[in-house]
Order: structure tokens, then C-alpha cells, then sequence
């Protein structure tokens, strides 16, 4: 293995810059050389690729967002994209692709892998939806930019005696909603993995209000689907209505996949990112690196994509009891 290449792809998470520099940064001193490949599987298609050297990754540690860019691309999913992909590594003497994202970008390393180019897949999404690990880098970042929301709104909640209903990202996972909710002590957490109760809900606020509280925060996945509302503003809606608490909506949106990285993102990231290219030097290929029992492991790619993620149950029950 002389040269390797690193993509980002699918949706950035806070820890992606940090996880390129470890990668880089472990094949430099392993004599290796890197290219950068821009916008995912779009950029590899179309060759918008540059060598990398030890400045390219200087002052990234602390950045969120991907240096590289990313997209998601349809060609790429096509034999003829993927075609077209192969004509390009060939042209650039890569050998290996080191590739940061979530579930669908694994499968696109897999896809490599099958033409024969050895690949790695560093589980990069905030929405912390992969089964094989126990975190995914993005994730804890995005947890505390939502545990800040939260804590804002409550002040204004507080001080206009509302409701508000916070949306959090994480598609079919509650994870975001679940950590966040918790940890924001909200008085509701609202996920795709546990069936929604809204006259439990309604109950609650009018439960809090009779005792004196001044604000309801709801914490809502965006996956979640509630009987009789079609989204965060009918379930505001119905809340307003039947309990007569003004309640608002705040849609957290992009600003969860931004910002310096946590601690914990970047410590992953190094850790992860540095397994991903002694194992590619090991000349083993299409291989996810992930965290479990707390340390880093590594376990093919069509297994790990395939596992489905365990809702912690145990950490909802606490988040219920505690905001009664
Ligand atoms: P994520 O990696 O966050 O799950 P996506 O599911 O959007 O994000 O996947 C990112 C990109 O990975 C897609 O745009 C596509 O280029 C590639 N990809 C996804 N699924 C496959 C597949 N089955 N085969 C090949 N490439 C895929
Ligand atoms: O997968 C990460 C994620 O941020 C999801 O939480 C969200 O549903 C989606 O990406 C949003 O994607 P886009 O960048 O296309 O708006």
C-alpha cells in the first residue's frame, strides 16, 4: 500500500475534520501518500481530487463541517458511476479509500471493495444510528448543541409561562432526542422507537401546570410519527388546544451538524481514524472501525451495516421518572 485516499460523505458531523487528520496524518508516518478527495462519491466520479501533505490537515482539529466537502451522490450507485469511479483511481495510483460516514457511504466503500480497491469505513453521522457502535463521531457534538437550545428555550418558556416543542435531527433514531432530553431535562421525549402517547403528554403538562411549572419543553425526533398530527406543529397544536398552554415550535435543524467538535468527538475521531489506516496497511479492506465495550474494534462492513441499533430503554425509563 503506497497511497490511500479519504472521502467524506452523506451528511458532515462535527469530529470529520478531526478524523481526516488522524487518518493523514498515521499514513504519512507510516511513509504512505494521501490524496484528498472532494465531495464524496461525486468528486471521485468526477476526479476532483489533490495530494495532501502535512499542512493540508493544520488547524482542522477544532473545526466542525468536512474540509473535503461532501455530497451524496445517485451516480455513484449506478455500475456506470461506479465504473467511471474505478477509471479514476486507477488514473491517480490509489490504492486504498478511507471513507467517513454513515450507513449508506459503507455501503459505497463495500462497493469498492467488491472491484477490488481495499477500503475502511469511520462511522461519521450525528445521528448516531449505527448498531455496531456505541458512538458514532458527530454525535456527542450534536448532543450539546441541542442540550444548549434546550436550556435557552426554557428560559423564555419560563418567562411567557409556554410550551415549546423542540424538533432534534437523527431520521429513524431517537438517540438526539433521547441524550438531549434527558440530560435537558425535558418535561417529554418523543421517539420513533417508542409508540407516542399524546393524551399522556396532554396529561402531563396539565399535571405540571396545577403544581406551578412555567414551562413544558417536548423534545421531538424528527422521525417520529404521533396519531392525529402530522408533525412537531400538530403535536403543538393539539397540545395548545387541549390544555390551553401556548406552546411553540422550534425546528433545530442544520445548526445540530456545525460547530467545534466535543472532547469526545475528537478523541473518537483520533482513535478511530488512526485504527481505520494501520488495518488498511494490514492489507485487510472493507472493514467498519467502531467502539465497542468502550474500545476500539473493527468487524466487516456487510455485518456492521446490517445490525440494528438498540434503543437504550433504560436511559428513557430515567428520563421519564425524572421528569414527572
Ligand atoms: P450516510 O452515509 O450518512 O448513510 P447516504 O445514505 O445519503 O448517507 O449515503 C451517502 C452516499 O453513499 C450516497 O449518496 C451514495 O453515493 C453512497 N451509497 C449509498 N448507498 C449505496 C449503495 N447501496 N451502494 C453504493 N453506494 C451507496
Ligand atoms: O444523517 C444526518 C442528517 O443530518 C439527518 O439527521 C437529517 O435527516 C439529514 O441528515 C438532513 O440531510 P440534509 O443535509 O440533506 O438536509
Amino acid at each position: 500500500m503506497k497511497t490511500i485516499g479519504i472521502l467524506t460523505s452523506g451528511g458532515d458531523a462535527p469530529g470529520m475534520n478531526a478524523a481526516i487528520r488522524a487518518i493523514a496524518r498515521t499514513a504519512f508516518a507510516n511513509g504512505l501518500r494521501v490524496k484528498g478527495i472532494r465531495n464524496g462519491y461525486d468528486g471521485l466520479i468526477k476526479g476532483d481530487i489533490y495530494e495532501m501533505n502535512v499542512s493540508s490537515v493544520a488547524d482542522i482539529i477544532h473545526k466542525g463541517g468536512t474540509i473535503l466537502g461532501s455530497a451524496r451522490s445517485t451516480e455513484f450507485k449506478t455500475p456506470e458511476g461506479q465504473k467511471k469511479a474505478l477509471e479514476v483511481i486507477k488514473e491517480y495510483g490509489i490504492e486504498g479509500i478511507i471513507v467517513l460516514g454513515g450507513d449508506g457511504s459503507f455501503m459505497g466503500a463495500n462497493a469498492l471493495h467488491l472491484h477490488g480497491i481495499k477500503t475502511m469505513g469511520v462511522p461519521c453521522t450525528i445521528d448516531n444510528d449505527m448498531g455496531y457502535t456505541e458512538e458514532t463521531i458527530g454525535f456527542n457534538t450534536a448532543v450539546e448543541t441541542v442540550v444548549e437550545a434546550i436550556g435557552k428555550i426554557r428560559d423564555t418558556s419560563s418567562s411567557h409561562g409556554r410550551g415549546n416543542v423542540i424538533e432534534v435531527m437523527g431520521r429513524s433514531c431517537g438517540d438526539i432526542a433521547l441524550y438531549a432530553g434527558l440530560c435537558g431535562g425535558a418535561e417529554s421525549i418523543l421517539v420513533p422507537e417508542i409508540p407516542v402517547d399524546m393524551k399522556q403528554i396532554i396529561e402531563k403538562v396539565i399535571r405540571g401546570r396545577k403544581r406551578g411549572k412555567l414551562h413544558h419543553i417536548i423534545v421531538v425526533a424528527e422521525g417520529v410519527k404521533a396519531e392525529g398530527c402530522n408533525d412537531s406543529y400538530g403535536i403543538a397544536k393539539m397540545i395548545d388546544e387541549q390544555t390551553g398552554v401556548e406552546t411553540k415550535v422550534t425546528i433545530l435543524g442544520h445548526v445540530q451538524r456545525g460547530g467545534t467538535p466535543s472532547v469526545q468527538d475528537r478523541l473518537i475521531a483520533n482513535q478511530l481514524g488512526t485504527r481505520a489506516v494501520e488495518l488498511i496497511i494490514e492489507g485487510k479492506s472493507s472493514l467498519a472501525v467502531g467502539i465497542k465495550d468502550g474500545k476500539v474494534y473493527s468487524l466487516p462492513i456487510t455485518e456492521a451495516v446490517q445490525m440494528k441499533r438498540q434503543f437504550n430503554t433504560e436511559l428513557y425509563t430515567i428520563a421519564s421518572i425524572l421528569s414527572n
